[in-house]
């Protein structure tokens, strides 16, 4: 079991370090042809299949219900569900909903109309949205142990974390249509440095804010987020778009004119 996550986690890495689609295709390839998957989804879904026959696959609808922010307030996610939330992250199956999402937000801000004034943001939430932690979780169950402040802490200050392909794609687009990117995160600001060289290193330069919670004030996340959104609006920028992993990245007003929800299995930010 160690051994076949640590060989899905080095393919994913390779995947993650080139960026490029074409090949992460030929190690999509790879997985499916050579490597055991970590959860039979293939089998168990082909039509023959018993739960094929029977139209579910374990943990899809604890993934659904978390998806919609209707199981809420979950501390880990269900020991049962590790193989499942491993493979999906693993797999391809979290790129491509993640691909799903990039591309609907690529032909929404392709549609806008600009004013010209250079004012429109674009907010953009950091762990598991601009950056990936996997490299941590799938050393720490996927979610399935209790978070734990003091090694995912010193993760974050190692600044290793890959970019999520398809947020950097969403992020040069928005760039080169003339929509600025704000950088805000649930991080602390002690980890300002950390984040801030993580985000360089993997690409994301050119921001137009990088905005951290402040050390010591203890603030939920909807209430943080929406804060910070509303000194934006009140300093004259227009939030056409908000992208985050947590329904806490998007609630709360001002939102953002359209809200987009990447995929995150693993944990749950109240
Ligand atoms: C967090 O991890 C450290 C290092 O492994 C360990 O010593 C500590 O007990 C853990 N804390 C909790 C709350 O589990
Ligand atoms: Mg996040």
């Amino acid at each position: 079991m160690a051994a076949v996550v640590a060989k899905l986690l080095a393919a994913f890495l390779v995947a993650l370090a080139v960026s490029g689609a074409g090949a992460w295709e030929d190690v999509k390839l790879e997985l499916d042809d050579g490597m055991p998957l970590i959860h039979m989804l293939r089998p168990l879904l082909s039509t023959g299949g018993h739960l094929g026959r029977k139209g579910r696959v374990p943990c899809d609808s604890w993934r659904f219900a978390v998806e919609t922010n209707t199981l809420r307030g979950w501390k880990t996610i269900p020991a049962r569900c590790e193989k499942y939330v491993g493979n999906y992250m693993m797999g391809g199956h979290y790129r491509s909903d993640s691909r799903a999402v990039v591309n609907e937000a690529i032909a929404y801000a392709e549609g806008l109309k600009l004013s010209g004034n250079g004012n429109e943001v674009w907010v953009f939430d950091v762990d598991e949205t601009t950056l990936s932690n996997l490299p941590y979780y799938a050393k720490h169950g996927f979610g399935a142990e209790p978070y734990n402040w003091t090694t995912f802490g010193n993760y974050v200050q190692e600044a290793n974390a890959p970019a999520l392909p398809e947020t950097m794609r969403l992020y040069k687009r928005l760039q080169a249509l003339g929509i600025k990117p704000v950088i805000l995160t649930g991080r602390r600001e002690d980890k300002r440095e950390a984040t801030a060289k993580n985000l360089a290193s993997e690409g994301y330069t050119g921001y137009e804010k990088l905005l951290l919670k402040p050390q010591d004030v203890k603030v939920h996340s909807v209430e943080f987020k929406s804060g910070e959104r509303k000194k934006l609006e009140d300093a004259g920028y227009v939030i056409v778009g908000n992208i985050g992993d947590q329904w806490t990245d998007l609630l709360g007003e001002p939102e953002g004119a359209r809200t987009f929800k990447l995929p995150d299995p693993m944990y749950y930010i109240g």
